[in-house]
């Protein structure tokens, strides 16, 4: 088995420690540690080490499953690698819409063939024909990301549910990773794929729409024959969810409703001053859902990365569009603080050659 560098990841690990401004990170600002109570009591593992039975329900409930319809994981990170373990093997075939995080094609890729289905720019629509056409006999599973990293689109009702009925011709699965959809306003939310039916399988966590990426929670929903082949797969990578993570989680979903809105209100307020920026300096993107923005590479730059290194150079993290095989792009990611995001933009400004009015 061969595994992709996750290029992404490679860039920020070697880019963002230390950066004065980061703007490389896709979630929103991390909340304080101090607002939970962290106490979990005794540190043993987590038993059952699927995860708590009732936490789990809660879980359950919001896509219309049963408690053993889903695992509690280490992320949504160990979600998707659990959920492609649980779903492919090496006489597989994967259908994965790109771009998107490196994850969602290159662990598909490991284990199985892949097919990448790209999505059209400006609008990153996607095209449910061009699934149709990507599925073979062996495929096992079609990869989603709704709303989409790093495009920040939110894939409507009508394309998801061709995906699944696709999925479901083929007898296949359908993965969608919907952490970001926490992010999206209410009324913009697609129903989960987790709830269309036995094919469905839904991935989430805390790390972005709840700003908890440090707490590694996350879960994996979907019919329970993913759920304990999935299972079967954790004993041997992380055994059981994070003690912690448990905990905090709990009273992260007692208080969604104000969690939520609050980092929504946070977002929108800095896609607002992130919008204004792009349209000062004529770059195009797709107004997002989430906290990243792709935004189109100034002139005066050849490619996402050399306007990438430029920044570094001024001490700004962004992604370059290379990450994604996107060259024309740099992600921005606006979730962070506010007077950081105006520090990022400013040193952006002089980056690309002009002063920024007051
Ligand atoms: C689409 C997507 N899935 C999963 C992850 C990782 O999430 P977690 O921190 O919950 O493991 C990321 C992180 O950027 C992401 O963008």
């Amino acid at each position: 088995m061969d595994i992709e560098p996750f290029a992404l990841e490679r860039w920020l690990a070697e880019h963002e420690h230390g950066a004065a401004v980061n703007l490389g990170d896709s979630g929103v600002r991390p909340l304080d540690a101090d607002r939970f109570d962290t106490d979990p009591g005794t540190l043993g593992y987590v038993v059952p080490t699927n995860g708590d039975p009732d936490l789990r329900e809660r879980v359950a409930d919001r896509y219309d499953r049963g408690a053993d319809e889903v695992l509690l994981t280490c992320g949504t990170q160990e979600a998707n690698l659990l959920a492609v373990l649980a779903t492919l093997d090496p006489s597989s075939h994967a259908v994965c819409v790109t771009p998107t995080y490196q994850s969602l094609y290159s662990l598909p890729a490991a284990v199985a063939d892949v097919t990448r289905v790209e999505l059209a720019a400006p609008e990153w629509t996607l095209d449910p024909d061009a699934v149709a056409e990507a599925i073979e006999p062996n495929t096992d599973l079609i990869v989603l990301n709704n709303p989409n990293n790093p495009t920040g689109k939110i894939h409507p009702e009508e394309t998801v549910e061709a995906c699944y009925d696709l999925a479901a011709a083929a007898d296949a699965y359908l993965l969608a990773d919907e952490v970001y959809r926490p992010l999206a306003a209410p009324d913009e939310r697609v129903e989960p794929v987790a709830s269309m039916g036995p094919h469905g399988i839904s991935t989430c966590g805390l790390s972005k729409g709840w700003g908890l990426p440090g707490l590694r929670f996350g879960w994996l929903a979907g019919p329970p024959e993913v759920v304990s082949a999935a299972w079967a797969w954790k004993d041997y990578t992380t055994i059981a969810p994070p003690a912690f993570g448990q905990h905090v989680a709990r009273q992260a979903l007692d208080r969604e409703t104000e969690l939520l809105s609050e980092n929504r209100e946070h977002v929108r307020r800095n896609r607002d001053l992130l919008g204004e920026f792009a349209a000062e300096y004529g770059l195009d993107w797709h107004l997002p859902a989430g906290a990243t923005g792709f935004l189109t590479v100034p002139d005066a730059f050849d490619s996402g990365e050399a306007f990438a290194r430029a920044l570094v150079d001024d001490g700004v993290v962004v992604v370059p569009g290379e990450t994604f095989g996107r060259p024309g792009y740099v992600r921005v990611g606006f979730g962070a603080e506010r007077e950081t995001l105006r520090e990022g933009l400013d040193r952006m400004a002089t980056v690309i050659g002009g002063e920024r009015g007051p």
